[in-house]
């Protein structure tokens, strides 16, 4: 086959891998930004392998036998993976991308063992050749051990091993341990500048694997299990431009693209979700938070009843509904929903949801969860959109938010200072469901449930709103 159809294919798969990007900007197009992306890789996967074919090194088998197994594994995987469930996933598969493109870049690095020919004609083209797989090593296997370490303190630690309590604390992690990565970083540094001498230097090659091994281990473990979600995009950037480097050496351009685009797309992800969470990325990545140093709550508030809400919900014309990670703890989405749906059908009254970027614990998730339970998008509204609304609110109803709502964000003190919140406390009465008084993610007691207009429905998520719905009901 023509060289020319071929560049054409990998064309197509790029054009398919920026328009699904741009889908994945809006909850509505994402599931076809997913389906185009799919589509693309489909289309770079038989170019290559059609341009494998002609080119006459193809292990039909092999390649068979891959595609197979690993197609088998991703659809049982994300056919049984629960919701609450996605970041540990996505934390694995960066991880095996990240692997999969430094063993590449070391399979093509290994033949100029074998067959001296291989290697690269000196001088520039060496060189690139080898700091390209240099690069690729050091992030590639460092997104692996990383991300695999990151996926454990999504599960909350290992069950089996006496390791599992330490790796779960978040706090772990003396001062030094910062000189240690910044001194480890440089040796990997100093290794590939010295396989630049000598390429086919194998304890240089083995050198860098094991110390950037350790580097994705010691990166990941101190950082608390709830900043895990910022970890794990950005070890999904590492991982796409692990696959650049690697399409670098290998010479395949979709390659280079496509790691470039997974590349710049997690990186912006990650510093949108450090934004939203009034955090710097070195802050995430180089001081322990999210565990610690709780405040101790020591305020006390009476609890309201269903029959209670119920009663004040019918004479409301406006009620904001204002979800967060509670509400994704005890799954109580549908009753949400079912509660807006009543609220509509019995009293004529409207609804929205306000959406905070950083409300649960990943990027999406309060969308993902009630677009689950079909709520129109039309009624999900950003932050910066409904906080205006508020105040002609009649009732803001607080599901397992705290943080997202909390006023002393706009102080100049403490974790959640200049972080911007759900302007909650500007409606005319706000109903709060959680279990108790305790903090959210940033350890900050929140002044919004002593408000006088403040009432607190203590319990679970789920059985607080299943009351709630059968109070208005009975209404
Ligand atoms: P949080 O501030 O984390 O508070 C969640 C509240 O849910 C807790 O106070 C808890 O109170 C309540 N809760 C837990 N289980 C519940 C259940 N079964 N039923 C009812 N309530 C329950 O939540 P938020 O407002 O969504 O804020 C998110 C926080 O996570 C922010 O600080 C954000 O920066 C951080 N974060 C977000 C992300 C992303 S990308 N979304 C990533 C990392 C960190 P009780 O224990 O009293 O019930």
């Amino acid at each position: 086959m023509d060289a020319a159809w071929m560049d054409l294919g990998y064309v197509v798969s790029a054009a398919l891998f920026i328009f699904g990007l741009k889908k994945l900007g809006h909850p509505r197009t994402a599931p076809l930004g997913n389906t185009y992306g799919a589509f693309g890789m489909l289309v770079a996967v038989v170019t290559t392998i059609v341009k494998m074919g002609v080119d006459g090194g193809i292990h039909w088998a092999l390649i068979a036998s891959g595609l197979l197994i690993g197609a088998a594994i991703g659809w049982v995987m994300a056919v049984r993976v629960e919701m609450t469930g996605m970041p540990e996933m996505v934390a694995l598969f960066n991880g095996f991308g990240g692997a999969a493109s430094a063993l590449v870049a070391m399979s093509e690095t290994w033949r100029w063992l074998e067959d001296s020919a291989t290697i690269p004609a000196a001088g520039l083209e060496l060189q690139v050749a080898v700091l390209a797989a240099g690069l690729s090593a050091l992030v590639g296997w460092v997104t692996l051990t990383g991300s695999l370490l990151a996926m454990f303190k999504l599960k909350g630690g290992f069950k089996l091993l006496w390791v599992g309590p330490w790796i779960k604390t978040p706090t772990w992690g003396p001062s030094w341990l910062n000189g240690v990565k910044v001194l480890l970083l440089m040796s990997v540094f100093a290794m590939i500048g010295l396989q630049l001498a000598e390429p086919t230097n194998t304890s240089l090659m083995w050198g860098v694997i094991a110390v950037s091994c350790v580097i994705g281990v010691v990166l990941v473990l101190p950082i608390g299990g709830a900043d895990m979600p910022v970890v794990v995009s950005l070890l999904n950037s590492l991982s796409g431009i692990a696959a650049a480097f690697t399409g670098i050496i290998i010479g395949n351009s979709v390659l280079i693209v496509a790691g470039s685009l997974v590349g710049a797309s997690g990186l912006i992800l990650t510093f949108i979700m450090c934004k939203a969470m009034n955090r710097t990325l070195a802050n995430v990545l180089f001081t322990s938070f999210g565990g610690s140093d709780k405040e101790t709550v020591t305020r006390t508030k009476v609890g309201s009843d269903p029959d209670e809400v119920a009663m004040l919900l019918d004479g409301a014309q406006k009620v904001i509904i204002v979800p967060g990670y509670g509400m994704a703890v005890s799954q109580c989405q549908h009753q949400v929903k079912e509660f807006a749906d009543l609220l509509t059908e019995k009293f004529d009254t409207e609804v929205k949801y306000a959406i905070h970027p950083v409300a649960g614990r990943m990027p999406g998730h309060m969308n993902v969860l009630l677009a689950e339970a079909n709520v129109p998008y039309e009624q999900l509204i950003e932050m910066d959109e409904i906080n205006g609304e508020f105040p002609e609110a009649d009732v803001a109803l607080v599901i397992g938010a705290n943080d997202t709502t909390n006023p002393a964000a706009r102080g100049d003190v403490g974790p959640l200072a200049g972080m911007p919140i759900l302007d909650v406390d500007l409606a005319r009465t706000v109903v709060i469901v959680k279990r108790s008084l305790s903090v959210g993610y940033a350890g900050v007691d929140n002044d919004l449930f002593y408000m006088d207009k403040s009432m607190m429905l203590y319990g679970d998520g789920k059985k607080m709103m299943t009351d709630l719905n059968n109070a208005i009901k009975e209404l």
